[in-house]
């Protein structure tokens, strides 16, 4: 499912926003102009990792015990976490944002 998610301009460079999508929380992030998604959710325990940090490189930080997923492929490259997170598709079109969710 193709999910509109927001203007281009509702994330700035180099930051990131959780949305709803059918329920689930789902993370987009711009790096430099470019945008990713994975899923919002650690794979370690319960936390957003939107409200974690955007770390060089395409990485970001989860907030509660620093595991670091990789937003171009959601790999965790750093304990506690140990398995991947989910990504998605970025499409953008105009100034819409899109997040291909794969569903539906
Ligand atoms: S909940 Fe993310 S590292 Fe523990």
């Amino acid at each position: 499912m193709k999910a509109k998610v927001c203007k281009t301009n509702e994330i700035g460079v180099n930051t990131m926003k959780s949305f709803d999508i059918e329920g689930e929380p789902i993370l987009v992030a711009n790096v430099g102009g470019k945008y990713y998604s994975i899923a919002d959710t650690c794979s370690h325990a319960m936390a957003y990792l939107s409200e974690g940090e955007l770390l060089e490189d395409c990485r970001v930080q989860c907030p509660d015990h620093a595991a670091i997923f990789d937003l171009k492929t959601g790999e965790a490259l750093a304990l506690p976490a140990v398995s991947a997170v989910e990504t998605f598709e970025v499409i953008v079109e105009g100034d819409d944002i899109f997040v291909e969710t794969g569903a539906g």
